[in-house]
């Protein structure tokens, strides 16, 4: 079958890779700890369970959803953000998504044109590069490393690659590193945004993901920013909504608008009955957020410390739900990750997943629970692996 160019062009899909090396696993009748896929295995709240329930029962949320978006529904994401970052959004600022993954893509076709030039910091999560790839255009990488905190130097961007960029896309706290950018970063990168008439989008994923009660900034929260800048929420992480395909994005109307328009073309938003559940979400008292981080965080020292005491020597993150930690000498990401599948049944997300500046690492996903995690630890010290640089 004829594949576009389109889809052609994009580089290997690693996770795909990793499914059939776990159908072949399971296959053969292991018992996989899978620390693979970032998804959140923490219940929503019952009452949004109760509220979707509910919703069902009204013929009217079997009806194809409005364009325009439900009105409860908008409302509730500018009080959520009033409350939960202090940054004032208008109705007609919001745009509800089947998830951010969608919208994140999406965006990239509704204002990209083939060749316009993106500036993606590297190693990111795949949609920050694939969107934009998909759309044709360029990527254009910012490096990021350890020792900079996983924070691209801006000012290090030649004036003549800055003035032909379209975009930026950030996303703090970062998945697959797990780093997290102070406020004075992202006036920096309103600053410039401005100064080169640049989108500026902020993935917000990991929002409310954080540890030692040091929450993230929103980049809306800087002065001015709503003029180049579009947020992206998603309820997968917020409330361990994953399935469910639900999110929001706040900022600028009019790139808001584009959204709007490539939505119109494709899709009807999501499902009235999770939008309806959604909203009890968005009003969810802060106690289940509370106890949502306190399990994570308890899951983060599991596998921190355990891989320590093998040798590692992880800084704990503090924020997002995954460890980034760098394969032993003689491993790349793939075949470290193979190495673990193989003599451990623990899997996990080789860094390449993430772009080609994620060679030499793996990310484990805090998605199992206490006891299972401290097992895969255990694996991993009967069968001999250590970290060794
Ligand atoms: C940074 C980031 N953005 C977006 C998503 C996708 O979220 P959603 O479920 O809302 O599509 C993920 C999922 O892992 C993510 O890590």
């Amino acid at each position: 079958m004829h594949e576009s160019k389109r889809l052609a062009k994009l580089p290997t899909y690693v996770f795909a890779l990793l499914d059939q090396l776990k159908s072949e696993q399971r296959a053969q009748g292991k018992d996989l700890i899978d620390l693979s896929i970032g998804s959140p295995n923490v219940p929503p709240p019952p009452a949004v369970v109760e509220a979707l329930k509910k919703a069902l029962d009204n013929p009217q949320n079997h009806r194809y959803s409005s364009f325009e978006g439900n009105p409860e529904f908008k409302q509730a994401v500018v009080d959520w953000c009033k409350r939960q970052y202090e940054i004032d959004i208008e109705k007609n600022e919001v745009v509800e998504l089947i998830g951010s993954k969608e919208g994140l893509v999406h965006l990239a076709f509704a204002t990209l044109d083939p060749g316009d030039r993106v500036l993606v910091p590297l190693p990111a999560y795949p949609a920050h590069f694939r969107g934009p790839i998909l759309a044709g255009a360029e990527v254009f990488v910012l490096p990021t490393i350890e020792k900079n905190g996983f924070i691209p130097d801006l000012d290090n961007i030649d004036e003549s690659i800055a003035k032909k960029s379209k975009m930026l896309i950030l996303s703090y706290p970062t998945n697959p590193t797990a780093a997290c950018a102070p406020k004075s970063f992202f006036e920096k990168a309103v600053t410039f945004a401005k100064k080169h008439d640049i989108i500026l989008i902020h993935d917000f994923a990991y929002a409310e993901l954080y540890f030692e009660g040091k929450k993230p900034p929103s980049c809306l929260a800087v002065k001015g920013a709503k003029d180049v800048c579009v947020e992206f929420h998603t309820l997968s992480k917020t409330f361990g909504m994953a399935g469910w395909r639900v999110g929001f994005a706040v900022g600028s109307k009019e790139i808001l608008d584009l959204i709007r328009k490539m939505k119109t073309n494709l899709d009807y938003g999501p499902f009235g009955a999770i939008i309806k559940a959604s909203v009890a979400a968005l009003k969810t008292p802060n106690d289940y957020l509370d106890n949502m981080r306190a399990t994570y965080q308890k899951r983060r020292d599991i596998v921190v410390d355990g891989l320590n005491s093998l040798g590692w020597s992880l800084k704990k993150p503090m924020a997002a739900m995954y460890v980034w930690a760098q394969v032993p000498a003689g491993f790349n990401s793939m075949s470290f990750t193979n190495e673990l599948m193989d003599k451990t049944g623990v899997v996990v997300s080789p860094g390449t997943g993430f772009g080609e500046l994620g060679e030499g690492y793996i990310r484990i996903s805090l998605v199992d629970t206490n006891q299972r995690l401290a097992e895969a630890i255990e694996r991993l010290q009967k069968a001999g692996i250590r970290f060794h640089a």
